[in-house]
């Protein structure tokens, strides 16, 4: 085996993001060697997979796919949350987005070189809250000039990967947008 064949903790983050965020399946492979046992490098790679998801796993479990899939260059994978999804067809395949209704979860897999975030395809009200995922900290919701929203992270750092420089926002109350993303 090559070593080039792994992929790296951050490359397995981006590659689960783009799979839960567009309701795919994903498969890994991780080959035993010819005695049954588990190579190192893979130990390594599913402790801290196991790390990753188990910090994160309001963002992935349970989560449907948006109305959007992806945001800024696909550096920003969505996924989402209903809090009430009483009378919602249980296989559908994305949440649609209510104001009071969605939670939006996205995974920012580039630190910004400003330090904000852009997420022209959300649209904030005065009501709308973002929060690192896993933590506390609560960020500032900003206006963008085209309705968008921007946040700023500055000051903080990957508080629970600092060296993957990978995070995840938690979005609430967002506003209202009717679209389909099953057309066209
Ligand atoms: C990423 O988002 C763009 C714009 O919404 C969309 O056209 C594209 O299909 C998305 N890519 C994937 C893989 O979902
Ligand atoms: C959830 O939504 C259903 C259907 O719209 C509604 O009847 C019910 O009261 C809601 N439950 C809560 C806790 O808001
Ligand atoms: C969300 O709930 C608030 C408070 O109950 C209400 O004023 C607002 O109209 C609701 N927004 C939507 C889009 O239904
Ligand atoms: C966030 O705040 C709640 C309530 O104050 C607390 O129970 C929880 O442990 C805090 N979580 C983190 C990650 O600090």
């Amino acid at each position: 085996m090559d070593i080039s064949g792994v992929l790296s903790l951050k490359d397995f983050i981006a590659e689960l993001a783009i799979t839960i965020s567009t309701g795919g399946n994903l498969v890994m492979n991780f080959p035993p060697d010819k005695n049954g046992r588990v190579l190192p490098i893979f130990e390594e790679r599913l402790r801290d997979i196991g790390k990753f998801i188990g910090a994160h796993e309001e963002a992935i479990y349970t989560t449907k796919p948006w109305i959007f899939q992806n945001d800024t260059d696909s550096t920003i994978w969505y996924t989402s949350r209903l809090r009430n999804a009483s009378g919602f067809d249980p296989y559908r395949y994305y949440n649609p987005q209510q104001e009071n209704n969605t939670i939006i979860y996205a995974f920012v897999l580039e630190w910004p070189i400003d330090n904000i975030v852009s997420m022209p395809l959300i649209i904030p009200t005065r009501k709308t809250t973002i929060t690192l995922l896993g933590t506390n900290i609560s960020l500032p919701v900003v206006l963008d000039f085209d309705g968008g929203m921007e946040t700023s992270i500055a000051g903080i750092s990957a508080p629970l990967f600092p060296s993957l420089d990978v995070f995840v926002l938690k979005i609430e109350y967002a506003a209202d947008q009717n679209v389909n993303p099953l057309e066209d």
